[in-house]
């Protein structure tokens, strides 16, 4: 895929993670921090085994779990991300006029978690009162399926308001079983745009120009890209003010998040400069492996802060609510999976809402 920077996006000589950081246990013995484009170091490390977070995410008080950090006084608790787990406070009713923060989910790697997280980060910010517009920006259609629609039947698409001046978002928007939460469905016709809108003048832009009457309507506007880092993605990034990393608690996940970095960083120097990266999501974590904690750990030592707290562990129910067509926090409202969402939501809303 050629993307807008000329060059094709082969990652085969980009580096595998961002700049980090020296490792506390160096990987060579000469105490050289790691350069960006060396392997991703995998060392093992002396993880306790009892460290397995609980089906919320949210880690069990049992032995090893709690540090003592000032002996004799206060004592926390370390969560997945072994950092000590905050506590997150119910976002705060929303009062007067609201600005939409738009926030991509994005990641060229398939399968991470991005449309599950678009679906059920969106539902639980609903929830919590928050008036949510998600948008399907994947010609696989997946967050139109995920919630109930039939791609064959949806009438107007976000292809027709890209490419359709007298198409408006009104045309196009549709309610969807949780309340708070609209959505801009899509199916295989969006593939055409991504041909069609090399044509147009200002076709980074596409996206913002026709989400912009959206911006007044709603406090989270939440996009959910392809696997791919193209003109959707580009336009995608274009139009937000953050950018939300679903990864996959698994070691080849780490490959390609430079390059991802790398995309985020021109799209910020050449089209956005108000872009940031809101947070860094570990998905399909499982606490019961090494692997798991290990590439969490690895994570952290790159990402620090941007790590979000919350991880969203494996389990088949996301699967299950996704034949359902519809979010887990209504398929399975008392789940892990569902408390883990609902988690994320507020430290979203901490981290980059104003609650
Ligand atoms: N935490 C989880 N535990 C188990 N299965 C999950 C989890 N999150 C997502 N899945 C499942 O993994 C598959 C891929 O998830 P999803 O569609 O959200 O990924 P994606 O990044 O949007 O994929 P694509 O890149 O193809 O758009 C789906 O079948 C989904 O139900
Ligand atoms: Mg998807």
């Amino acid at each position: 895929m050629t993307g807008i920077f000329g060059r094709g996006h082969t990652g085969t000589t980009a580096p595998e993670m961002p700049p980090q950081a020296p490792l506390p246990t160096p990987p060579v013995a000469d105490e050289v921090a790691t350069p960006t484009s060396a392997p991703v170091p995998f060392a093992r490390t002396s993880v306790p085994a009892e460290a397995v977070a609980d089906e919320a995410g949210v880690l069990e008080q049992v032995d090893g779990l709690v540090a003592e950090v000032d002996p004799g006084s206060v004592e926390v608790t370390l969560g997945p991300t072994g950092r000590p787990l905050p506590q997150f406070p119910d976002p705060s009713p929303v009062t007067g006029p609201t600005h939409a923060r738009v926030i991509s989910m994005c990641n060229q790697k398939g399968g991470v978690g991005k449309t599950t997280t678009t679906i059920n980060l969106g539902a639980s910010l609903a929830e919590f009162g928050r008036k949510v517009l998600l948008v399907d920006f994947d010609p696989q259609g997946s967050l139109s399926v995920g919630l109930g629609l039939n791609p064959h039947e949806i009438e107007h698409t976000v292809y027709n308001l890209l490419m359709d001046r007298e198409v408006t978002l009104d045309d196009v928007v549709v309610p969807t079983g949780v309340p708070g939460m609209d959505l801009l469905p899509s199916n295989i016709d969006l593939s055409a745009a991504e041909v069609q809108l090399v044509h147009e003048v200002a076709r980074e832009q596409t996206l913002q120009r026709v989400l912009a009457p959206a911006i007044d309507r709603y406090d989270v506007i939440l996009i959910d890209c392809q696997p791919s880092l193209g003109l959707l993605t580009v336009n995608a990034l274009t139009a937000s003010d953050g950018v939300i990393v679903p990864l996959e608690c698994e070691y080849f996940a780490l490959r390609g998040v430079a390059l991802l970095k790398t995309t985020i960083d021109k799209v910020r120097e050449r089209l956005n400069p108000r872009l940031e990266i809101d947070g860094v999501l570990g998905t399909m974590f499982d606490g019961r492996t090494l692997h798991s904690r290990e590439v969490m750990e690895r994570l952290v030592q790159a990402w620090g802060d941007k790590v979000f707290h919350t991880v969203i562990r494996r389990t088949v129910k996301f699967s299950d609510s996704t034949v359902a067509g519809e979010p887990i926090t209504s398929y399975a409202s008392a789940s892990g999976g569902a408390e883990s969402y609902r988690q994320l939501a507020k430290e979203v809303a901490l981290r980059c809402l104003d609650v």
